[in-house]
């Protein structure tokens, strides 16, 4: 990376908010639920399925988390009444996790049950390494009591090869990530090298063991690597999925689409899409680098 591109990434989160807002465009399907339908309808019509993701994280006051639930809740009846091919991700943090587990509980039951109701389907994110027990001990126990919730693992932590030996034996669907968020040595692995062997162990392990899974990544190498694999184990079309963020790479995803693979966009909106933009800015300076260039005038 440049020098400037370094600079652009370590000032990002001091970027006032509007101008970041003007790179984020790129990643976020906008503030509105009629936004991310549009943005959605779009992505049906080029073949792909889509997970719709309302934006928000760490919330420490109950009545906004309580919001929060209510907004997911009647995604499900929104995804019904216009006919869209879409489930749902959510992040636990925005649930209230880092209030009261027991409340997060609470605010997730209804929307399981709302999932369950719809007969769809709930992804639970995977946040940073404070949240990874709380998260898998709350997925499983709603998957166990609704059917219809699926999780997420990151390849850079060292623990997650054991987390999936440790799944349940039937109706597991796991979305297998490399990680966004910056965790010490102990818990991840930092290599690059290392995080992309690490992803492809998983994957296999996560097909010896049964479970569904939702190949996430724009990395062509692991694309690539992936389809091997789906083919060397026989899995048939409706047996995995790869995954892609909006805004990220689409023609990868046209690739994959017309080789015949089932291909998943994740969709985020709302108002709350500041912390979200700056990750996926910090994963590709280069869009950031060009907006500040044209901001200061140097382009
Ligand atoms: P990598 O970062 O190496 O990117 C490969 C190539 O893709 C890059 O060289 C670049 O060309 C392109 N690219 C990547 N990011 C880009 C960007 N922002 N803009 C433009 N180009 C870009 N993480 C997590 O910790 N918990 C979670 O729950 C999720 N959930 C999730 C869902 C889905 C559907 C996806 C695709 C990803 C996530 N992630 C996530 C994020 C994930 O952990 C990871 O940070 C990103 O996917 C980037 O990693 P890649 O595998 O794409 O490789």
């Amino acid at each position: 990376m440049s020098l400037f591109g370094r600079m652009v990434v370590s000032v990002l989160p001091y970027v006032p908010k509007p101008v970041v807002g003007i790179a984020a465009r790129r990643y976020v399907a906008g503030e509105t639920v009629a936004d991310a339908v549009r943005a959605i309808r779009q992505i049906n019509a080029e073949g792909a399925m889509a997970t719709l993701d309302v934006l928000g994280e760490e919330v420490t006051q109950r009545s906004r988390a309580l919001q929060f639930a209510e907004t997911y809740v009647s995604l499900f009846d929104t995804i019904q009444a216009e006919g869209l091919d879409s489930n749902v991700s959510i992040k636990l943090t925005m649930l209230g996790l880092k209030i009261d587990e027991g409340f997060c509980r609470e605010n997730l039951e209804r929307i399981c049950a709302a999932a369950h109701g719809h007969s769809n389907f709930l992804r639970i994110d995977m946040e940073d390494r404070t949240t990874t027990d709380a998260t898998l001990r709350l997925y499983r126990d709603m998957q166990e009591k609704y059917g219809n919730v699926g999780c997420v693992l990151q390849a850079y932590m060292r623990r997650s090869l054991s987390d999936i030996n440790a799944m349940p034996d039937h109706g597991v669907s796991i979305r297998l990530c490399k990680g966004i968020y910056v965790e010490p040595e102990e818990v991840a692995f930092r290599d690059y090298e290392e995080v992309r062997a690490n992803y492809l162990l998983l994957l296999e392990r996560l097909i010896e063991r049964g479970i569904y899974p939702a190949i996430a990544t724009h990395d062509d190498y692991l694309t690539g690597e992936a389809e091997k694999i789906v083919k060397r184990h026989g899995l048939q079309r409706e047996q995995y999925e790869f995954q892609m963020l909006y805004g990220v790479r689409p023609p990868l995803r046209r690739q994959l689409i017309a080789a015949g693979h089932r291909l998943r966009v994740y969709v985020p909106f709302g108002e709350d899409w500041h912390p979200y933009s700056v990750r996926r800015l910090r994963e590709n300076p280069a869009v950031a680098v060009h907006v500040a260039k044209a901001f200061i005038g140097l382009k």
